[in-house]
C-alpha cells in the first residue's frame, strides 16, 4: 500500500469509527413509490426526485425505448462537431415553450449547465452574487467561472442582497444567482424581491429551478410561476433528472442571445457529449405527461400535506416550505445516518444528510415526496417516523 492509499485508508476508518459512513444500497428495480433494495427487498421511497412519479411511466419509458430504436444508444460526439440530434433541438424547443423563454440548451446534467452558463457570462467585468445556501454546483461553477467580484449574500434575504450590492465595486456586469427552491432546506427563493432588486439595478437573474420544475405554479412552471413573476427572471436552469422524467439531463432557458452564446462557447457544449436522444425523447413525454394532466401536481401537493401533518402529529417539526422537500432536523450526522437506518428497518427510505452538506448540528432527514405514493404508504411512513421519533426520543 503506497502512502496515498494508506491515508485513504485511515480517512475512511475515521469516518466508520464516526458513524458518518454513508451505505449506499443498490437497487433492483424502478425508481418510484416503492423500490427494491439488494438484499432487503421492497421498500417504501420518501428520497427520490421523481416528484410527478414519472421516472416509470409508460409513456416516458416508451419514448426512452423508441428513441433507442431510432437513434442508436448514444450521441457519439460533441454537438458542434458531430451535429444535434433532432430529439435535443425538438426537447429544447418544448422547454423553452414550457418556461416562455425564447430559447433553451441542453447538456448532459445541470450541473454542467451552472457551471456552463457561470463560465460562459463571467469575465473580468462580471460580479456575481450568490445566496449562502446555493446548490454545490453554482457554488463550483463560481469558482471556476472566476469573475471580477463575487460575493455571499445570506441565504433569502433580499436586505442583505442589498448590502452587498452596496458594497460591491461598480462592476460593468451583475448576475444574481440562487436556487428557486433550495435542496437541504425546501424553502423558496425570495423572488418578487430578487426580481424587483435586479430591475431597479439592470442586473440579470439567474434561478437554478431544479427542484422547482414540475413542482411549483399552477402549471408546474416552478418557483417563479408560483410567486406570479415568471415572465420577470432572466434565465432559468433546471435539471431533467428529477420531476422531468427522472432520467438526466439538465438545460439553460433563456434570450435567444445566451443560450446562443452558450451554444458557441460553453466549455460542456464543446468539449463533452451532448444529451442522448433517449433521455431526450423521454423529458419530451415527461413534459408533455405534466401539461396534459395537471392533476399529477394536485397529487403531490395532497401527498406533501398528509405527510406533513402526520409527521406534525407524531411530535416531528419538519422545516416549513412550499417545495415537495421536507426536512426534519435531528442534529448531529450520525444522529441522522441512525433515525435513516431505523426507518429502513421499518420499510422506509428516507436518507440522512449531514456535515458537510449541511451544517454541523444541523444534520437532518430529508423526505421528497412523489404524487405516485399512495395514501396508505405515505401513512405507513409517518408511523414508521412515530415509532422512531419516540425510541429515540426527537419527539
Ligand atoms: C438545485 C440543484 N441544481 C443542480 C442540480 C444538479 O442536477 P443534475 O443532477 O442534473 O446535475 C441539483 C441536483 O441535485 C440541484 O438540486
Amino acid at each position: 500500500m503506497n502512502a496515498l492509499e494508506t491515508e485513504l485508508r485511515d480517512e475512511l476508518a475515521a469516518m466508520e469509527a464516526a458513524g458518518t459512513m454513508k451505505r449506499i444500497p443498490v437497487l433492483r428495480s424502478p425508481q418510484g413509490p416503492r423500490v427494491e433494495f439488494e438484499g432487503r427487498g421492497e421498500v417504501i421511497c420518501l428520497c427520490s426526485n421523481d416528484y410527478l412519479g414519472l421516472a416509470n411511466h409508460p409513456a416516458v419509458v416508451r419514448a426512452g425505448a423508441q428513441a433507442l430504436v431510432a437513434y442508436g444508444a448514444g450521441t457519439a460526439s460533441v454537438r458542434f462537431i458531430c451535429g444535434k440530434f433532432a430529439p435535443q433541438v425538438d426537447l429544447e424547443r418544448d422547454l423553452a415553450a414550457f418556461l416562455r423563454t425564447e430559447a433553451a440548451l441542453t447538456y448532459v446534467s445541470c450541473w454542467n449547465a451552472n457551471a456552463a452558463l457561470l463560465d460562459a457570462l463571467c469575465d473580468k467585468r462580471t460580479a456575481v452574487f450568490s445566496d449562502r445556501l446555493n446548490h454545490a454546483s453554482i457554488i463550483d461553477g463560481m469558482r471556476l467561472a472566476r469573475p471580477g467580484h463575487k460575493a455571499v449574500y445570506e441565504h433569502a434575504d433580499v436586505d442583505d442582497l442589498r448590502r452587498v450590492l452596496g458594497a460591491a465595486p461598480d462592476m460593468d456586469r451583475e448576475l444574481i444567482v440562487t436556487d428557486g427552491v433550495f435542496s437541504m432546506e425546501g424553502d423558496l427563493a425570495p423572488l418578487p424581491g430578487l426580481v424587483a432588486l435586479c430591475e431597479a439595478r439592470g442586473a440579470t437573474l439567474i434561478v437554478d429551478d431544479s427542484h422547482g420544475l414540475g413542482v411549483l405554479g399552477q402549471t408546474g412552471r416552478g418557483t417563479a410561476e408560483h410567486f406570479g413573476v415568471a415572465d420577470r427572471v432572466d434565465i432559468v436552469t433546471g435539471t431533467l433528472g428529477k420531476a422531468l422524467g427522472g432520467a438526466a439531463g439538465g438545460f439553460v432557458a433563456g434570450p435567444a442571445e445566451v443560450c446562443e452564446i452558450l451554444e458557441q462557447r460553453s466549455r460542456p457544449q464543446l468539449f463533452s457529449n451532448g444529451l442522448p436522444p433517449s433521455v431526450a425523447c423521454g423529458a419530451r413525454a415527461a413534459l408533455a405527461a405534466l401539461r396534459d394532466d395537471p392533476a399529477r401536481l394536485r397529487r403531490l401537493h395532497a401527498n406533501v400535506a398528509r405527510l406533513r401533518a402526520g409527521v406534525e402529529t407524531a411530535g416531528l417539526r419538519p422545516l416549513d416550505g412550499a417545495s415537495a422537500i421536507v426536512p426534519i432536523v435531528v442534529g448531529e450526522t450520525r444522529d441522522a445516518i441512525a433515525v435513516s437506518e431505523a426507518l429502513l428497518e421499518r420499510g422506509v427510505f428516507a436518507i440522512g444528510f449531514g456535515y458537510p452538506v449541511v451544517p454541523e448540528g444541523t444534520a437532518r432527514v430529508r423526505v421528497q415526496l412523489s404524487a405516485a405514493l399512495s395514501d396508505e404508504q405515505i401513512d405507513r411512513a409517518v408511523e414508521a417516523f412515530g415509532a422512531v421519533a419516540a425510541e429515540r426520543g426527537l419527539a
